[in-house]
């Protein structure tokens, strides 16, 4: 699914298994990178929908992770496995992935399944940038949902600017995954601090979230409040 030109979701529970997160292919020379990759149970499906973009999934040489969660990452053994693709993802999130810690991945937790240890091949952290086809990508360090957790920013060539989040926005708060809501905060003011033309997250369709500053803003205010970490003070109203 195009979100911008150059830019495509090709992971998603509207698109291909139900555990998996948005991933995002981004075509770059003659290779590709994803953002992210989903799970081994959506691995064969995403690499349809890549075909179907008229991409050969072999392009595929790096995955950025937004963080070392099973939904996002599960499916980075088969990449390599199949097309030697590299894994790069913040340090605080790679030992939890490479030892296969099932509860720290969400792995059981969430999904009733066994992570594996996956080889990692570097680490990202604040402020990294590379470029692709569609522009030039910022990495954020956004702690808070889980230690290692990143947002990858898109200074797209058509001039505006997209937010991937993965779960920094809407992500769940659990302690046995190392979330921390003070240090959450910090990473939401962090992006309310910045201007966004459009988002996307982890657990969201293919649609490109327009308004992002106000809704972003809104989300930032919502958080953490009575017992649930998104709930929204009954004074305020959505922007939908
Ligand atoms: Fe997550």
């Amino acid at each position: 699914m195009l979100l911008l030109p150059d830019l495509y979701q090709v992971a998603g529970p509207s698109l291909s298994h139900s555990f998996d997160a948005s991933a995002y292919l981004l075509p770059c020379g003659d290779e590709a990178y994803l953002i992210d990759c989903g799970t081994r149970e959506g691995f064969e499906l995403i690499v349809r929908n890549i075909e179907a973009l008229g991409f050969n999934p072999g392009r595929v040489t790096r995955i950025y992770a937004t963080h070392g969660h099973y939904d996002h990452v599960g499916g980075a053994a088969l990449f390599r496995r199949q097309y030697a693709s590299g894994l790069f993802l913040h340090a605080l999130d790679a030992p939890q992935v490479e030892n296969g810690d099932s509860v720290k991945t969400t792995a059981a937790l969430l999904y009733g399944v066994e992570a594996e240890p996956i080889k990692t091949d570097g680490r990202i952290s604040e402020g990294d940038t590379f470029t692709t086809d569609a522009g030039r990508w910022t990495v954020l360090h956004t702690p808070g949902h889980s230690p290692g957790s990143c947002c990858f920013v898109l200074e797209h060539v058509n001039g505006t600017r997209l937010l991937i989040a993965g779960d920094t926005l809407h992500g769940g708060c659990h302690e046995a995954i190392g979330s921390d809501i003070g240090i959450w905060k910090e990473s939401l003011k962090k992006l309310t601090s910045l201007h966004f033309d459009y988002y996307h997250f982890g657990h969201v369709g293919a649609q490109l979230l327009c308004d992002a500053d106000r809704r972003i803003a809104s989300l930032a205010a919502s958080f953490a409040n009575y017992y649930s970490p998104w709930f929204k003070d009954f004074y305020r109203s959505y922007p939908y």
